[in-house]
């Protein structure tokens, strides 16, 4: 016997996710805020929730160099996603880790936390589910090659690395940029690289709002994006 079919056909919804890759201190995140703002879009920081991993590790009083410590946190430790004022926060016990998650101790021991393979696949599938939000801007290093490789909108940024070190420095961080962007190139799952088709930035002697605008156009002078 035939099923009958249904009423009304599955409608396919274009995927509305800007991947915004690129080194550290390139201008992401400010950069992705701008545009989730102008896009009126949901704005994902996956460094956040790495870093927030990191913090929660070191808490725990865990080895962040034992992979397979780091793995069993990651996969017990009770979290909850949630999207205020447009943003996504990653909640750990109840409790939103927002200043903690960027002091030097918890930014030198992220990148050991992100090349773990099993905290890598715990971490796609939470960035995926942010689509329940809505359309989002969504910044880290592997998003337009990993995390949402099927997005049309695909950007990376970069810097040179004297520039990067003075945005970092006038933000009061003192960190080893270079050692950090290595480590995050050079693992094995999902390293940082330019995904396929992605516009490429340098915006070394670019402004913030400069770089977004490009950002912004290229959006919306495609098809899919709702005007
Ligand atoms: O963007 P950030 O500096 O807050 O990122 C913190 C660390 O997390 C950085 O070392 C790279 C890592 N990271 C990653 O491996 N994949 C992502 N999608 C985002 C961040």
């Amino acid at each position: 016997m035939s099923t009958p079919a249904p009423a009304t056909p599955p409608t396919h919804q274009p995927l509305l996710v800007v991947a915004i890759d690129g080194t550290s201190a390139s201008g992401k995140s400010s950069t992705a805020r701008c545009v989730a703002r102008a896009l009126n879009a949901i704005y994902v920081d996956t460094g956040a929730m790495y870093r927030t991993l990191a913090w929660y590790c070191l808490q725990q009083r865990l080895d962040i160099h034992d992979e397979k410590a780091v793995a069993t946190a990651c996969r017990k430790w009770v979290t909850k996603l949630e999207c205020v004022d447009q943003k996504v926060r990653l909640l750990v016990g109840g409790y939103y880790p927002e200043k903690e998650i960027r002091t030097a101790e918890t930014s030198a021991a992220v990148a050991h936390v992100a090349a773990v393979p099993k905290v890598r696949d715990w971490m796609k599938k939470r960035q995926r589910d942010c689509v329940q939000f809505g359309p989002l801007v969504m910044e880290g290093r592997d998003i337009g090659t990993n995390v949402f490789p099927e997005t049309e909108f695909k950007f990376y940024l970069d810097a040179n690395l004297d520039e990067r070190n003075k945005r970092r420095a006038a933000e009061g961080v003192q960190e080893n940029l270079a050692a950090r962007d290595q480590r995050d190139s050079q693992r094995a799952s999902a390293p940082l690289m330019i995904a396929l088709g992605a516009r490429v930035i340098n915006n070394s002697v670019l402004t913030l709002e400069a770089t977004s605008q490009l950002i912004i156009d290229d959006v919306r002078a495609r098809a899919t994006w709702p005007k």
